[in-house]
């Protein structure tokens, strides 16, 4: 049953969608952990894999960047593929002067200044939470993992190359939000419009603190305890 957006057999979606930002991320998490793999959507190349993870059906699926984006193929995925969960798996610059490069976040609540959610219809609200239960499941797997995990708000932003530096100040003060990325506010509301589950985990790709940045190939690797957590909470 295409959409738009996405041209899959609703049986070849699992239940379960992992996020990535980047649609070669989804190609790297399915060539690497995942069993009998089959790629089930190109359209715009925002690569898409159906495949097995200790038994278990799971889709990998980029999101692309910014919450225009992940609104659409969320709300399509959640709507039409009947999609019950889905974890955003991206990274995050700091805010928070102690996080530290490749910390993996798991987020409690958005704050954003994005009418997404008013636009929509379902909330004037400007900080909405991610689901309980996954989170919880997430915890659980990161624990037996035995990998760090710290938790918090974030702030999901409409501007990457913001120009008022002392913007980013206020906003960590006023709403206590530990780091910032692009997507997970609009995803959160799509999960609340449809009624169904959503969870945001982040690795720190850099600082706006203490400007520290990382290579390409650093984040690849760095990236796997993150994935590594969200697979495991299936
Ligand atoms: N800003 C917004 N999104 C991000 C950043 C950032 O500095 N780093 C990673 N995602």
């Amino acid at each position: 049953m295409p959409t738009p957006h996405i041209s899959s057999n609703i049986e070849d979606i699992a239940k379960t969608v992992l996020m990535p930002g980047d649609p070669l991320r989804a190609k790297f998490i399915a060539e690497t952990f995942l069993k009998d793999v089959k790629l089930v959507n190109q359209v715009r190349n925002m690569l898409a894999y159906t495949g097995t993870y200790k038994g278990k059906k799971v889709t990998v699926m980029g999101s692309g960047m910014g919450m225009p984006s992940i609104g659409i193929y969320s709300y399509e995925l959640f709507k039409f593929y009947d999609v019950e969960n889905i974890i955003r798996i991206g990274s995050c610059g700091a805010y928070d002067k102690d996080l530290k490069l490749f910390d993996v976040l798991l987020v409690s609540q958005a704050f954003s200044e994005s009418s997404f959610a008013k636009t929509m219809g379902i909330s004037n609200r400007h900080v909405l939470s991610a689901s309980k239960t996954l989170n919880n499941r997430i915890k659980r797997a990161a624990i037996k993992l035995n990998k760090p995990l710290k938790e918090g708000i974030i702030h999901s932003s409409d501007v990457f190359y913001r120009l008022d530096h002392q913007a980013y100040v206020d906003i960590y003060k006023k709403h206590h939000t530990i780091a910032v990325e692009m997507e997970s506010f609009a995803l959160f509301a799509n999960a609340k419009a449809l009624n169904r589950k959503a969870a945001c985990l982040l690795t720190v790709s850099d600082s706006l603190v203490n400007h520290e940045e990382t290579t390409s190939e650093q984040r690849e690797k760095a990236f796997t305890n993150m994935m590594e957590i969200a697979l495991n909470s299936i």
